[in-house]
């Protein structure tokens, strides 16, 4: 791996081994410190919480340092030209980690990582941008394996739209998509009518099924396709086709009928578990009781993210 933007570029056996690597940094096994002396960079043009700090923490415990630039800090807010911007940082920096898009130009948030990798030669993380969350999925298939063992590929995994506000990225949805696909996992997409996914996540998804034996299933209900599921993972993402007014308004008509709350989780399997990579707003993609309860896994996997971090910054650099 010399970048780390997506599923779409790494094979099955790779991503298993980041994760073997993730468990095996969350039980201490590995002290190695492949960052020594190394400087990595973390590029950002929205804002972050889990990513940022996991993987400010995982630097530092590699033996790297690091450093946060919020783009409106840089020269970029003067209208430096990203080429600029990323050559130069090239000259100073062992590695970038960058989120970076923007939800009303769909594919300048990859185009901009393609550009930054390009010109500053550097090994690039993409830490979301408008197509993809890598590092999100990772962890999220930490804690499912760690709930599972190796049967979490057997199990139901329900991956449902819910509202937000905002115009969120679909990168959770292309990330889980693919890598389920690959990796021979059971999943279900659940979205309204106008959130459909990219056509190229769409086909690759179809493509990697049919050789690695994974259940790909795709419903315009909730309530249908909750029932008798073992994991209910819901997730707010934008449309890539309706208009920005139109879907405003039609996300607030639709707001009750994709939210997950206690009646409709008691639809799933008595023991399914409820994840969300955060942040959330109770009563937004689900309700508190929900969120907050005992079989909510969002903690466990916002802490994987640091041991998944710490995977994927090792395969980098340690080669
Ligand atoms: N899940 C996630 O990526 O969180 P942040 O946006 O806070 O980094």
């Amino acid at each position: 791996m010399s970048n780390f933007f997506d599923f779409m570029n790494i094979k099955k056996g790779e991503i298993e081994n980041l994760i073997t690597m993730a468990e095996k940094f969350k039980r201490g096994e590995i002290l190695d410190k492949p960052l020594k002396d190394k400087m990595i960079g973390l590029l950002f043009n929205v804002p972050s919480t889990r990513t940022r700090i996991s993987f400010q923490a995982a630097i530092k415990q590699l033996g790297g340092e690091v450093a946060t630039y919020n783009s409106q800090d840089l020269q970029l807010a003067n209208k430096e030209s990203m080429k600029d911007t990323a050559t130069v940082m090239g000259k100073y920096l062992d590695g970038l980690v960058v989120r970076w898009y923007n939800m009303n130009d769909y594919g300048y948030g990859r185009n901009t990582l393609n550009e930054i990798a390009d010109s500053s030669n550097l090994p690039v993380i993409n830490a979301l941008d408008d197509k993809d969350h890598p590092c999100q999925i990772l962890a999220d298939i930490l804690t499912l394996k760690e709930k599972y063992g190796e049967n979490y590929r057997k199990k139901k995994v329900l991956f449902t739209w819910g509202y937000a506000d905002r115009k969120k990225s679909p990168g959770c949805t292309h990330s889980m998509l693919t890598a389920a696909s690959i990796l021979g996992m059971d999943l279900r997409i659940a979205h309204p009518k106008g959130f459909e996914l990219d056509n190229e996540y769409l086909s690759f998804a179809e493509n990697a099924a049919r050789q690695s034996g994974a259940n790909i299933e795709f419903s315009n209900d909730l309530d249908e396709s909750i029932e008798g599921v073992d994991v209910v993972y819901a997730k707010a993402w934008g449309s890539l086709s309706l208009p920005g007014y139109e879907e405003q308004k039609y996300k607030c008509d639709i707001k009750d009928q994709w939210l997950v709350n206690s009646e409709r989780f008691a639809r799933a399997n008595s023991d399914a578990y409820f994840i969300n990579p955060l942040p959330i707003i109770r009563g937004d993609e689900a309700t508190a009781d929900i969120i907050d309860g005992p079989r909510s896994l969002m903690y466990q996997t916002a802490e994987n993210r640091l041991h998944v971090q710490k995977a994927t910054l090792t395969s980098l650099y340690s080669r």
